[in-house]
């Protein structure tokens, strides 16, 4: 018999349609469904194609047969992977996939923060242009100015790869240091994240969120930055205390802000649509149709692979605790 697999939320057909040919797939077409409904629908399954859906110690202590979560993204903070070791549940995510789509996009929303263009195209289509002025929509120069990478991982790395073209100097500051020949060959220097933040003109943030990294900017770090700087977020709400940065943007402490991902999304602070000095996306870094393709085919050999099925039986891609393939 077949085991059982839920896909938590709509994903690509063809990728269902491969889970099919090895699992009898309980697939969420619809809207992301209530934890009650994940719980209930989970309780019968071997496995799970996840994105961003919270899967902890209730969902996998209702869930007894339950042996892999695949979750379609390279963050896992929807999983409380404690839970997952104490019921030898495997996790799998869907790193290097996304790297240069999510750093295209974290450039992106830095120019896009620097040179004012969503606020300007807001103008322009209220119909308020009524003349060229020297001194419209003045922004801060991206070529030539300091990068400040917070995080600097394989997307981190991609962004300071593209910072070399613009001809800045990148400052990043990361949980460890990376080797030498690293620094050199993106020419990065490891600094203090206060001197980071007092140095950089455009400070973007590529880390992981976790309990550590919870609040990593908040009003004092805001404080340390430039009056002429920006702030971008494309890793992870609740990295940057979001009431904190409504305020620095309010009140000028800083530039202006891009922001992909919130504290509480989908329903983040409605306070950010007040401001005209923040780019607003709904957390797209990675939304291209080749990378997200890419994602879901990723989660799918974790899944498939995890349950000792296809190629690649017994051996998942990308195991988060690879130590319950042990057991
Ligand atoms: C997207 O946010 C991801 O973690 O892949």
């Amino acid at each position: 018999m077949k085991k059982k697999v839920l896909v938590a939320r709509p994903t690509f057909p063809d990728v269902i349609e491969r889970l099919q040919q090895y699992f009898d797939v309980d697939a969420n077409l619809g809207e992301v469904m209530p934890q009650e409904e994940l719980q209930l629908r989970l309780a019968d399954k071997h496995g799970a194609f996840t994105a961003g859906d919270v899967i902890g110690e209730t969902e996998l202590a209702g869930a007894p047969n339950l042996k892999v979560v695949a979750n379609m993204a390279v963050g896992f903070n929807n999983f409380d992977m404690h839970a997952f070791d104490a019921h030898g549940v495997l996790g799998t995510n869907t790193p290097n996939v996304l790297n240069e789509t999510t750093a295209d996009f974290g450039w992106a929303l830095m120019m896009a923060a620097a040179r004012r263009v969503t606020e300007s195209e807001h103008f322009l289509r209220a119909g308020k242009w009524g003349k060229w002025a020297f001194d419209a929509f003045l922004g801060s120069d991206v070529y030539g100015s300091t990068l400040g990478v917070i995080g600097m991982g394989r997307i981190g790395q991609a962004l300071a790869r593209r910072a070399a073209g613009f001809d800045m100097r990148v400052i990043y500051h990361n949980r460890s240091r990376l080797a030498s020949d690293i620094e050199s060959a993106l020419n990065a220097e490891y600094v203090s994240k206060e001197d980071l933040l007092k140095r950089a003109d455009h400070v973007v943030l590529v880390l992981p969120y976790t309990k550590e990294s919870h609040h990593t900017i908040g009003a004092k770090e805001i404080a340390l930055m430039k009056p002429t700087a920006t702030l971008t977020n494309i890793a992870r709400g609740g990295i940057v205390d979001d009431a904190a940065l409504i305020e620095a943007l309010r009140a000028k402490k800083i530039a202006a802000a891009g922001i992909d991902v919130f504290e509480g999304e989908p329903n983040f602070n409605p306070d950010f649509m007040l401001l005209d000095n923040v780019v607003l996306t709904p957390h797209i870094a990675s939304a291209t149709e080749s990378t997200r393709r890419a994602m879901a085919n990723l989660a799918a050999d974790n899944l498939i692979a995890g349950l000792g099925e296809g190629p690649r039986a017994g051996n998942p891609p990308n195991p988060i605790n690879p130590d319950v393939l042990k057991k």
